[in-house]
């Protein structure tokens, strides 16, 4: 079956549409690596996209344990595997792999699972399957990091500017909106605009699947699965930190 990639259209504007929301959201993954108890492993970073929080986890925890990148979408992972490979820091211990979270292989005794911004790609079931493997994989005292952001039940999302950036000469917009598409889902519609003195250049539109869930409903199943979940660090970012059961 081919598996479409929500980025393929629009990877290109992601690197530069997400430095605002990295900006705090770097300190706060910092913040939470600093409290990880495990003092060693590897760290995964799932999802990892254009490298952003590869760099975080790399500026807080700096030495040579490996960082596994886990990046699927192509276009993603070009921009990823360029600024690994041209950062000496990064690419003496980051790994990139060209998977997804259900088909990474990943070592056990892990420090940390790094997932941020892509919990809403995973359906139910590979959900589920992202907190078992967790809950095997990390080492006594290690820590899932994932962030929740809404909606987290199926309902529309009125159509918003979300980030923008002006790079020369050229200004870049991305909006997003979002409909209910199921039980448990929302499609998002991204926008991405291309602007100069202020007059449309180009626009791409992408609509994918984002399954939604409580909290309630993500402390039930990490708890099934022998994980803690706690809200940690401001709580506007949406961050939870996961440990396991008795850690
Ligand atoms: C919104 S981006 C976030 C990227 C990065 N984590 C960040 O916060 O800047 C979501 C990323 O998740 C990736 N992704 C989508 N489905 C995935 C899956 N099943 N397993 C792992 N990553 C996935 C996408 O390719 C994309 O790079």
């Amino acid at each position: 079956m081919t598996v479409l990639d929500p980025y393929e259209r629009s990877a290109e504007y992601l690197h530069p549409l997400t430095a605002g929301a990295w900006q705090s959201l770097a300190p706060a993954l910092t913040g939470l690596l600093h409290a990880v108890e495990a003092e060693a492993g590897p760290v995964v970073d799932l999802g990892a996209g254009t490298g952003r929080g590869v760099a975080a986890i790399c500026d807080a925890l700096p030495g040579d344990e490996p960082v596994i990148a886990v990046e699927p979408s192509a276009p993603m992972r070009a921009v990823l595997l360029a600024r690994v490979h041209d950062a000496p820091e990064l690419r003496s211990r980051v790994t990139v792999l060209a998977e997804d979270a259900a088909h990474a292989a990943l070592p056990e005794g892990l420090r940390a699972i790094v997932a941020l911004n892509m919990l809403g790609h995973l359906p139910p079931a590979e959900r589920r399957a992202l907190w078992a493997s967790a809950a095997q994989r990390l080492a006594p005292g290690g820590a899932l990091i994932v962030n929740v952001s809404p909606p987290t039940r199926p309902e529309r999302v009125p159509r918003t500017r979300m980030a923008s950036a002006t790079v020369g000469a050229l200004h870049y917009e991305g909006w997003a909106s979002a409909e209910p598409s199921g039980d448990d889902e929302v499609t998002w519609r991204m926008d991405y605009r291309v602007l100069r003195d202020g007059l449309p250049m180009s626009e791409v539109t992408v609509d994918y699947r984002w399954w939604v869930a409580s909290e309630s409903e993500l402390a039930e199943e990490t708890s099934e699965a022998g994980l803690v979940m706690r809200p940690a660090g401001d709580p506007q970012l949406g961050l939870k930190l996961l440990t396991r059961q008795g850690d």
